[in-house]
């Protein structure tokens, strides 16, 4: 834990330009923390005001994570004297259409925010604030990582790491305007002090590759998919920020293809048998996530018009297609076997949460849970073991990273 917070340290003064809780503005509003795993949190890393109450979140093996990485890695995979493989002139392209900015005047709100949000009631706002916080906690967690992955590649590779604090600066943004929008709600989400006591999950760079391409290209499916789906039925455009999501997105799929490029630079994670079995890894632990996540909410799709399991699949099917293009290997997907695993995960997830919250001993919750865990793991196991499908190409230099608007 000590380690990870070292690494993360040179960026936590950054959050206050959200408009940190700190701000005297936001005296009237409950401030939301997340709890850090195993460390209680330190009560003096922020000073919100007194007034505020802390609604504590608990972490959970599906929460939105932070991640960091080996930085001494990245740069020796990112050295042009020792990586020949790198396309410098593919690299200079991107960051141009980075440096573009196209959704530099995007986000900007309007008074239809609050209106909206004072209209939802019940269960679905409460609904709708977890989905603020979870969106908020995981554009932010984007903006940490490639923030930080900009300030350490600056002297090994300056046009890599320009993008990454490019893109640092898309999910600050992103990151800043659902936490806007939670103060629509009188929430706001402590971003600072987030920083300081989450736990970070440390990937080596490979899986840092994988996972971040995957969440980027998953992301701009969901996001897209939302916006079609409203635009066609405006009846459940309940809170105006999806209407935000057709630009929006674009950035997470700008994101991904500086992903796929970065793969591309470095073949030896996408040409062997074990580049082929940890890109089905991946693909089935965010698969699996979203799907388990997803139903465990679905008054909130249902609140916006729609059906959680069609969604969650439609934006499954689209993702693994995308991912195809790059990933050696991807799961079959479209084989309807695989939807049926994951529904029967998700019948034991229920049973998991419903002895979580039983009234029994913890040692007898333990006891009970035993066979579902082993029950989830064999389900797991056999949708890894599913005939995978044999993608990506060979000849990476045909790959052109594609706009899909
Ligand atoms: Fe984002
Ligand atoms: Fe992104």
């Amino acid at each position: 834990m000590a380690a990870e917070m070292t690494l993360v340290k040179p960026i936590s003064n950054v959050t206050p330009k959200f408009g940190s809780p700190r701000m005297g503005s936001y005296s009237k509003f409950s401030t939301i923390r997340m709890s850090a795993t195993a460390t209680p949190p330190p009560s003096t890393s922020t000073k919100p005001s007194k007034k505020a109450n802390k609604n504590v979140i608990k972490e959970s093996l599906l929460t939105p994570r932070f991640y960091t990485t080996d930085f001494d890695e990245m740069e020796t995979l990112f050295n042009t004297e020792i990586n020949k493989n790198l396309n410098q002139e593919e690299f200079e392209a991107l960051l141009q259409e980075f440096k573009t900015d196209y959704n530099q005047t995007h986000f900007v709100r309007n008074k239809e925010f609050k209106e909206a949000a004072d209209k939802l009631e019940g269960p679905l706002r409460q609904i709708f604030v977890e989905f603020l916080e979870r969106s908020c906690t995981a554009e932010f967690s984007g903006f940490l990582l490639y923030k930080e992955l900009g300030r350490r590649l600056k002297k090994t590779n300056p046009v890599v790491a320009e993008i990454f604090s490019l893109m640092s600066r898309d999910e600050a943004r992103h990151a800043g305007f659902l936490n806007k929008g939670l103060s629509d709600f009188n929430l706001a989400l402590d971003l600072g002090f987030l920083t300081k006591a989450r736990k970070y999950t440390f990937f080596k760079p490979k899986f840092i590759f994988y996972a971040t391409y995957l969440s980027e290209k998953i992301g701009y499916w969901r996001y897209i998919t939302i916006y079609r789906h409203l635009k066609a039925n405006p009846e459940y455009q309940c809170y105006p920020i999806f209407k935000y999501f057709e630009n929006w997105c674009q950035d997470e799929n700008r994101h991904g293809d500086f992903f796929s490029a970065l793969m591309k630079a470095q073949p030896q994670f996408l040409n062997d048998w074990k580049a082929k079995l940890w890109s089905r890894f991946f693909c089935l632990s965010v698969y699996v996530t979203m799907y388990l996540n997803d139903c465990q909410r679905t008054d909130f799709y249902e609140g916006i018009g729609l059906n959680t399991k069609e969604f969650d699949m439609h934006v499954i099917i689209e993702t693994n297609r995308t991912t195809a293009r790059i990933f050696p290997a991807v799961l079959d997907v479209e084989n309807p076997e695989f939807k049926r695993k994951l529904d029967r995960m998700v019948e034991i997830n229920q049973k998991i949460l419903a002895i979580g919250e039983s009234d029994d001993l913890q040692l007898v919750k333990n006891l009970k849970r035993i066979p579902l865990v082993a029950a989830l793991v064999s389900e797991l196991l056999a949708a890894y073991l599913m005939p995978p499908i044999e993608s990506g190409s060979v000849d990476l230099a045909e790959f052109e990273p594609q706009l899909v608007y």
